[in-house]
């Protein structure tokens, strides 16, 4: 009996080693170089030869493995039914020239976002925080971090060079500032769909130039004025669906959204007679309303409203009452903001233009005093004189 106990003992302890030292050595991990299959910014599906790594489970401690190819300069490395809390960190070590990295669904908490990353699809995890090294990068182009558990957007700032943002699905966002967005010059695709906004702002200074695709759908917006799209003068295609819209300017869209195509509308408290008078409004400026089936008995070019119209009609005249107060006011902080931005600009191109006269002065001056052959003219002479004075006068600035 006493032996038996002993030799268990032994035997526990002996595993307990075994696996002590499997970890100390650190597990080696192999890619498999492979066409691989993922989906684009417009879900077009794409096939590219990844680097990819299958079944890597790994618990909180990531350090334990170590990841080879049988060459390390590949660019594309992917990791397929995967499961780890963050990509480990020696993958960035022996891959340091990965530009896409894909980790959709593969449990990830925090991700990293390295300094030469191109393109980062990791939808579908938890991820909660994100780290840019350096709190910024200058490489990244397209972000997907849909269906995931972001809180704030405060770390996805410096990204200049962003041109897709996939943030779709992440209910804990809550509500969004363009302004937050105001780094991403090149941004064209922007996704905040079921983020669980409720009001929408827009601080933006200057506007998003490329910005032509906005997803707002599946939040809780009641009411968005088309002014908030103003700073995306290139937008083609909004989609405001799933929301409780009850009311939209439609004569001025086409002023404040000059490139607009197509707008989603459908799945929104509507009421008939508003929605045939917007349906009409946005048709005849050529904007297509687009739609999913309305399968009520209310509807309007197969978008579903209300059939007690006048009510709502009236709740929304009425709360547009109540708003005109605080709607004045917001017109007049816009103003004086737009304003504002205006005596800035008009300032530095006033700064620009000194300069250019300074320097359109400065080689008139280089050439007269080259030109010594023939007796100047007096009025040359002058004005040399007085380039001559300005430019010591800017030189001593
Ligand atoms: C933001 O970045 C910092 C520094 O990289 C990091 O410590 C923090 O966890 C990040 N927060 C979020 C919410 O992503
Ligand atoms: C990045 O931001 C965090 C706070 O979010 C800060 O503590 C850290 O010093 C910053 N790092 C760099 C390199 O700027
Ligand atoms: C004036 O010249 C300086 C130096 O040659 C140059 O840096 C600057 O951009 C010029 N300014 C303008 C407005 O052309």
């Amino acid at each position: 009996m006493r032996r038996h106990w002993v030799v268990s003992l032994a035997l526990v302890l002996l595993l307990f080693a075994a696996k002590l030292a499997l970890e100390a050595a650190g597990e080696i991990v192999i890619c498999n170089y492979e066409k691989f299959r993922l989906f684009d910014s417009m879900y077009r599906p794409r096939t590219d030869n990844f680097c990819v790594f299958n079944d890597v489970y790994l618990g909180a401690d990531v350090k334990g493995a170590d990841f080879l190819a049988s060459s390390l300069d590949y660019k594309r490395v992917a990791f397929a039914n995967s499961k780890f809390p963050q990509v480990p960190p020696s993958l960035f070590k022996n891959f340091d020239d990965i530009r896409e990295l894909y980790v959709r669904r593969c449990s990830l908490e925090t991700l990293r976002v390295t300094r030469l990353l191109e393109r980062v699809y990791a939808g579908g995890n938890r991820i909660a925080a994100v780290q840019l090294d350096g709190n910024a990068s200058n490489s990244l182009r397209e972000l997907y971090l849909d269906g995931n558990r972001l809180q704030g957007l405060a770390n996805l700032t410096h990204l200049p060079a962003l041109e897709v943002l996939v943030l779709e699905n992440n209910p804990l966002l809550g509500d969004v500032d363009f302004a937050q967005f105001a780094r991403m010059e090149r941004l064209w695709k922007l996704d905040l769909e079921r983020v669980g906004m409720s009001r929408i702002s827009n601080r933006l200074q200057r506007p998003l130039p490329e910005l032509r695709r906005l997803d707002l759908s599946n939040n809780a917006l009641t009411y968005v004025h088309v002014r908030m799209f103003r700073t995306f003068p290139a937008l083609e295609h909004l989609w405001l669906h799933g929301n409780r819209l009850y009311y939209l300017e439609a004569d001025q869209v086409r002023t404040l959204m000059p490139a607009v195509r197509s707008i989603v509308i459908d799945d929104n408290p509507w009421g008939c007679g508003h929605l045939a008078a917007l349906g009409k409004a946005l048709r005849d400026r050529g904007i297509v309303i687009r739609h999913g089936e309305c399968r009520t008995e209310r509807a309007v070019q197969r978008v579903c409203c209300s059939d007690e119209t006048d009510v709502v009609d009236t709740r929304y005249l009425l709360e547009l009452d109540i708003r005109r107060d605080g709607r004045f006011q917001q017109d007049v902080r816009e103003l004086r903001a737009d304003n504002e931005v205006l005596r800035r600009e008009l300032e530095r191109v006033r700064r620009q233009l000194g300069e250019l006269v300074v320097n359109l002065t400065r080689p008139a001056t280089a050439h007269l005093v080259e030109a010594v052959d023939g007796p100047p003219s007096s009025e040359q002479q002058n004005s040399a004189a007085a380039s001559d004075e300005e430019y010591e006068e800017g030189s001593v600035e």
